[in-house]
C-alpha cells in the first residue's frame, strides 16, 4: 500500500514537472503564485482572512459591544468595583478580591515599573485604587471601565474574554500572558454579578426577589455560567442521574464554560447545541447575556412553555437600529477568530503517556466504541453531532432547556488542560461533561464502561485517559 502511494507521488511530480509552468500561470489570479522570481502575488483570500482575524482578536479581547448599559448603568457593578473610598459604595473589590473571584491580570499591559513593583511586593493588592489603576491599564482581562474627567470609575462593560480567556501565571497566579480560547474555570461569574448593588432589574426579569437571584448566584461556583436562566427561570436540576442512579438533588442549573478553541469544523455549537453554530451563539450571547446593543432573530424563543421568559420579553426579536447596532458588523471577523483560535498541543512525557496513549488510541476506536461519536480528528461528528440524553446515560435536564432536547458530542481537543489543572487553581481542575459532574477522565470513561457494558480492565481504562490527554484538535 505505501509502496504504491510513493509510486503514485513520484509519477505526480514527473508530470507536474511538465505542466507545472502552465498551471502556475492560469492560477495566479487565485494562489500564492509566483510571478516573477522573488516575487509573491497576493492572495485576497488569505489577506483577507488575516484580516478578519487581527479584527476578530480585537473584539473578542476588548469589545463590549455596549454593555456598560448594563453592567454599569443597571447593575451598578462600577460602584461596587472602586468602593466608597472612591467615589462608590461598600469596601471596593481589591486586586486580591478580583484575583480570588478568579479575574485574571494581562501582564503584557503593565508597564515595567510596575511590574517589577508587583514582583518585588511594593504594590497594595489590598487596596481597591490598585484595581482602578489596573481597569485605566486595561489590565484586567475581558473588563473595560470608563474613567469621567476627573478619573473617577463611571462606568464598565464586559468581553468575551472575561469567560473565555484565562492567562499563563507567568507573573504571579492569576497574572500572565493572555491565552484567548481558554476557559477560565476559576472564574465566579455568580460571585461577580452578587457584588452588584442593585439587582432589582435581574429580580423583576425573573420574577423574582433579589435574596433568591443572590442565592442563585452563589450557588453557581468557579468556572460556570447560567446561560439558560434568563429565559427559562429554571435555577436548579431538580434530579440530577448518571447511569440509571441519582447522583444529585436541586444541582444548580449552570454548565461549565466551555473553551473558544479547536472548534473549526464543527457543525452545532454550545453543551446542547441544537441553538446553532459559532455566529449563532455569539449573537446570542452579545445580545441577551452580555447585554450589548445590537439585532437578534429566533422565533423558537417564542415557545412560552419552553421560554417563559424570553418569550414574555420578546428576546427572540431584539432590534436595533443599525446605526446604533454595534453587534452585527462584528459577528464575521468575531467567528474567524475563533475558528482561527487552536487548542493547546499537549507533550508526552508531560501531559501524557506515549506508550499508554498509543494502546489507548486502539482502543478508542475500537473496543470502546469512542470514536462512534467523538470521530478522529474532530472529535465530534461530522454531520448532525447531538445525541438523546439516553444516549450518554444522563438526565435531559440541561438539554431540555434548548430547543431539541439533545446535548453536543463536545470537543476533546486540548483536554488535557483541565484534567491537569494548568493554569487554574488547585480545587477548580478536572469537572467534565456539561455541569461538571465527573471529576476526572478516568470518571467518565468508568461511566461509559458502564453504559456500554465495554468490559474495559483496568490497565485499559488507565490508557484510554492518557489517549484522551493527549488529544488536540486540527
Ligand atoms: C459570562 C460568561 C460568558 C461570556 C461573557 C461569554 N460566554 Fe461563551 N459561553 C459561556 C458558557 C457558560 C457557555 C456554554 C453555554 C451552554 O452550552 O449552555 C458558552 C459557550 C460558548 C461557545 C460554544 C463552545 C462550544 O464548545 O460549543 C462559544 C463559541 C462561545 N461561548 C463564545 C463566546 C463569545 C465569542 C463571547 C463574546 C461575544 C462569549 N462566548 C461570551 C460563557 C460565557
Ligand atoms: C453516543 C455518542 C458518544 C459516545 C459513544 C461517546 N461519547 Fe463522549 N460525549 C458525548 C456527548 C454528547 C458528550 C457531552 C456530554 C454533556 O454535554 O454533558 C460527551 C462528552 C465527553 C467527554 C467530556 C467532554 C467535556 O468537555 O467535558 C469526554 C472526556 C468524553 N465524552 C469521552 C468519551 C470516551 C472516552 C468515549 C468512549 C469510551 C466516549 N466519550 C463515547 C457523546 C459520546
Amino acid at each position: 500500500m505505501k509502496r504504491y502511494l510513493i509510486g503514485i507521488l513520484f509519477v505526480t511530480l514527473i508530470i507536474g514537472g511538465f505542466v507545472g509552468f502552465n498551471a502556475v500561470n492560469a492560477s495566479s489570479d487565485q494562489g500564492n503564485s509566483i510571478n516573477a522570481p522573488g516575487q509573491i502575488k497576493k492572495d485576497p483570500a488569505v489577506e483577507n482572512a488575516q484580516q478578519l482575524v487581527l479584527e476578530g482578536r480585537q473584539i473578542f479581547r476588548f469589545d463590549t459591544f455596549g454593555d456598560e448599559a448594563f453592567w454599569g448603568d443597571t447593575l451598578k457593578l462600577h460602584q461596587a468595583i472602586a468602593g466608597a473610598a472612591n467615589g462608590g459604595v461598600g469596601p471596593g473589590v481589591s486586586p486580591n478580591t478580583a484575583l480570588a473571584v478568579g479575574l485574571k491580570v494581562d501582564v503584557d499591559a503593565l508597564p515595567q515599573p510596575l511590574i517589577q513593583d508587583i514582583k518585588k511586593g511594593r504594590v497594595n493588592l489590598n487596596d481597591p485604587a490598585t484595581t482602578l489603576a489596573l481597569l485605566k491599564l486595561n489590565a484586567v482581562v475581558g473588563i473595560n471601565g470608563s474613567f469621567d474627567n476627573s478619573g473617577k470609575l463611571s462606568s464598565v462593560g464586559i468581553t468575551c474574554a472575561i469567560c473565555h480567556s484565562t492567562v499563563d501565571d507567568s507573573l504571579a497566579p492569576g497574572i500572565g500572558h493572555r491565552l484567548d480560547g481558554w476557559a477560565n474555570h476559576d472564574l465566579n461569574v455568580g460571585a461577580i454579578v452578587n457584588l452588584s448593588p442593585d439587582l432589582s432589574s435581574v429580580a423583576n426579569l425573573l420574577g423574582t426577589n433579589e435574596a433568591t437571584v443572590r442565592t442563585v448566584l452563589n450557588s453557581w461556583g468557579p468556572g460556570k455560567f447560567d446561560a439558560e436562566l434568563f429565559l427559562d427561570g429554571k435555577a436548579f436540576n431538580p434530579q440530577q442521574v448518571t447511569d440509571g442512579v441519582v447522583t444529585g438533588t436541586n444541582v444548580p442549573g449552570a454548565t461549565l464554560i466551555p473553551n473558544a478553541f479547536g472548534l473549526a469544523g464543527f457543525n452545532q455549537h454550545t453543551w446542547t447545541g441544537a441553538w446553532g453554530s459559532v455566529p449563532y451563539w455569539n449573537a446570542f450571547v452579545a445580545n441577551l447575556e452580555m447585554h450589548g446593543k445590537g439585532t437578534f432573530f429566533d422565533p423558537r424563543l417564542d415557545n412560552a412553555a419552553k421560554f417563559p421568559i424570553a418569550a414574555q420579553n420578546g428576546f427572540g426579536h431584539i432590534r436595533t437600529n443599525p446605526d446604533d447596532d454595534l453587534i452585527t458588523s462584528k459577528l464575521p471577523a468575531l467567528q474567524f477568530y475563533q475558528l482561527a483560535l487552536p487548542s493547546p498541543v499537549p507533550q508526552p512525557g508531560i501531559d501524557f503517556n506515549k506508550e499508554a496513549a498509543a494502546r489507548g488510541d486502539e482502543l478508542f476506536s475500537g473496543k470502546a466504541q469512542c470514536n462512534n461519536c467523538h470521530a478522529e480528528p474532530l472529535w465530534t461528528e461530522p454531520g448532525w453531532n447531538l445525541h438523546k440524553p439516553s444516549e450518554i446515560g444522563i438526565d435531559s435536564f440541561e438539554a431540555d432547556r434548548a430547543p431539541d432536547g439533545v446535548y453536543k458530542t463536545m470537543n476533546l481537543g486540548g483536554i488535557f488542560v483541565r484534567e491537569r489543572g494548568l493554569f487554574m487553581k488547585p480545587e477548580n481542575k478536572g469537572r467534565f461533561y456539561h455541569d461538571g459532574r465527573f471529576k476526572t477522565l478516568l470518571d467518565v470513561v468508568n461511566h461509559y464502561d458502564k453504559l456500554f457494558t465495554l468490559g474495559l480492565t483496568n490497565q485499559e481504562k488507565g490508557d484510554l485517559v492518557e489517549y484522551l490527554k493527549s488529544l488536540s484538535s486540527p
